[in-house]
């Protein structure tokens, strides 16, 4: 399938997802969203990749969902269909994803790249849930995420005045994992996702779903199924690989089984 509203690349392993409607300032429609959770999807499927990167422009990562698209739309038309929802496909990929985010990540754009499994910001980097001066609220996960990533307070100004977070904020209290100068955003978040790729697929899978476990039950919970992973993980080629090379005091080949 071509796609309109994205640019997709493959570099070695990863896949290389660029949101491209620049004069929207990326701006997230119904469009976009299609095309974006497509080509998630179909990476996830494909042995081929081991991680996917998702940037914006170097004005934006992405200005949030699109206003204008929505502007007229009733409560029974958002409820009916259930709008939003589609990116539970999005949520349900194994698949590392990073988010590469120079310019604004605002409202859909800054949830966007809080479902990624870590953002990687450009020193350009503008995080914010606006929604709010629009007399909405966030629909796209901001209010819960945004609380994980950043703790209470900072989550409930950030929603509640829908004032912006530069990069050096976001780093500090946690929301972007680190600051990168906005020329080399790309190529380090891509660099990043190939030593991600150049594991072994089920190890990186497996520990992506144990790390978000931590988010969604109890610690006792997530330490007992953290262990039965580890256990599962002796049935994999990777496994005995990855330790045979590290006695033999060579590179591991990992194959992904
Ligand atoms: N939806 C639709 N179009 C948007 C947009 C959005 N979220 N953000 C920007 N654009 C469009 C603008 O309308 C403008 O288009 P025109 O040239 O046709 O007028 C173009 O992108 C460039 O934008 P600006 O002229 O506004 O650029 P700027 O540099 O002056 O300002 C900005 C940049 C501060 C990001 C400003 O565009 C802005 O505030 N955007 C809206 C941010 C926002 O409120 N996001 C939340 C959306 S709601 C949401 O996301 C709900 C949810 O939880 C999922």
């Amino acid at each position: 399938m071509s796609y309109e509203t994205i640019l997709t690349e493959t570099r070695g392993r990863v896949l290389l997802l660029t949101l491209n409607r620049p004069k929207a300032l990326n701006a997230i429609n119904a469009q976009l969203t299609a095309e974006v959770i497509e080509a998630v999807t179909k990476a996830d499927a494909d042995p081929e990749i081991g991680c996917i990167v998702i940037t914006g422009s170097e004005r934006a990562f992405a200005a949030g969902a699109d206003i204008k698209e929505m502007q007229h739309l009733t409560y029974a038309e958002v409820y009916g269909k259930d709008r939003f929802a589609d990116w539970e496909r999005f949520n349900a990929v194994r698949t590392p994803i990073i988010a590469a985010v120079a310019g604004y990540a605002l409202g859909g754009g800054c949830e966007l790249a809080m479902m990624c499994d870590f953002i990687l910001a450009a020193d350009t980097a503008q995080f914010g849930q606006p929604e709010i001066k629009l007399g909405v609220m966030p629909g796209m996960g901001g209010s819960q995420r945004l609380a994980r990533y950043v703790g209470k307070a900072k989550a409930m100004e950030m929603c509640l005045t829908g004032r912006m977070m530069d990069a050096t904020e976001a780093e500090r209290c946690g929301l972007a994992s680190r600051i990168v100068p906005a020329a080399d955003l790309v190529e380090e978040a891509v660099k990043t996702a190939t030593i991600i790729a150049g594991m072994s697929k089920p190890a990186a899978m497996m520990t992506k779903e144990a790390v978000n476990r931590a988010y969604e039950t109890t610690l006792a919970e997530g330490l007992r199924h953290e262990r039965r992973v580890f256990h599962a993980m002796f049935a994999t080629d990777d496994q005995k690989e990855g330790m045979a090379a590290f006695v033999e005091k060579r590179p591991a080949t990992f194959s992904h089984k």
